[in-house]
């Protein structure tokens, strides 16, 4: 088996679903995380070999990427440190001899107004100047935000922070993982930039139809006011900074949404990208009915 992959935020959602999709195909895994606590679940998953590491501190990032092949940067959402954190990877690998350094990204960073877009676009421009042969994806917004509302769905109410007529090319994070372990593998995705968008650009309203046909029952979708999500957020435990990016990207897709071309992602799968209407049944327990 070839060097490790080494996969930051490995825990995380994003983390998991990745290392899961880098398995599926073969490839041995070196899963970073910050706490101890989270080995024992990671091997359990499958990883090859789990690093302790924090993304804010260098010296923990040099023996996690040594001897590892392609170092791929996942890093923790709306996060004010995303610079410092991915440099402080990058150099780690660059130091390591890696031969290649994926940057999770999202798609259209260039909405600067939204500061961790701002933010994952100048670590773009960091990589791109680099020294290690990059791949650079920039997935839309997940499916899976539907996931926590389930029980909600099932009550008839689809309520999100944005207005129901605001769109979105929703992607499936398992199309999106399958298509980062081809980046590990693909040699000929150096050096490039894919946008990874789902196939439909659906609003709130959409969703909530599909749901409703699905769970045979009426789905309404609601705008959830953002002084509600500001409350649940910080109930939650979420810190000030952390809610207030969250209001800001709310805001902007209540203006505009975030659309996105999901040619790129099906190029890359070789087949269709997931739908809403799949992804949903998969979720619901409904797959092949
Ligand atoms: N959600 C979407 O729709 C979407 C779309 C496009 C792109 N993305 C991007 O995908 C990335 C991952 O998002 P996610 O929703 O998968 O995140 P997540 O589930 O919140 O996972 C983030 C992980 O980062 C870890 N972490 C936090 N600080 C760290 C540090 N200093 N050192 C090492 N690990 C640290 C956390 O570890 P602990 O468990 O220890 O806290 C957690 O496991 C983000 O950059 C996001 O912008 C998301």
């Amino acid at each position: 088996m070839s060097s490790p992959v080494l996969v930051a935020a490995a825990n995380g959602r994003t983390g998991r679903a990745v290392l899961r999709a880098l398995l599926a195909r073969g490839m041995r895994t070196r899963a970073l995380v910050r706490r101890a606590g989270q080995v024992d679940g990671l091997l359990a998953l499958g990883a090859h070999e789990c690093v302790l590491g924090d993304l804010e501190d260098p010296a923990t990032l040099a023996p996690a990427a040594a001897g590892c092949g392609t170092a791929l940067y996942i890093g923790p959402p709306m996060h004010p440190g995303e610079r410092t954190m991915a440099a402080n990877f990058l150099r780690a690998a660059e130091s390591a001899g890696c031969a290649h350094f994926v940057y999770y990204s999202v798609v259209h960073p260039v909405c600067r107004e939204i500061r961790h877009h701002r933010l994952k676009l100048e670590v773009e421009e960091e990589v791109v100047n680099g020294h290690l042969p990059y791949t650079i994806l920039q997935p839309a917004r997940y499916m899976q935000h539907l996931e926590p509302l389930l029980p909600q769905v099932r009550d008839g109410v689809h309520a999100m922070p944005f207005d129901v007529d605001a769109r979105f090319n929703v992607v499936d994070l398992e199309d999106v993982a399958e298509v980062t372990a081809r980046a590990v593998e693909d040699p000929r995705m150096r050096g490039g930039t894919f946008e990874l968008a789902g196939p439909e650009a659906l609003s709130q309203r959409d969703m909530a139809a599909t749901l409703a046909g699905l769970l045979q029952r009426p789905v309404e979708a609601r705008a959830l006011p953002l002084q509600a999500l500001r409350e649940r957020a910080l109930a939650a435990g979420a810190s000030d900074d952390r809610v207030e990016q969250m209001l800001l990207m709310n805001r902007h897709y209540d203006r505009h949404g975030m659309l996105g071309s999901p040619l790129v992602l099906e190029t890359l799968l070789g087949r269709p990208a997931t739908c809403f209407e799949g992804y949903a049944r998969r979720v619901l327990g409904l797959a092949g009915r």
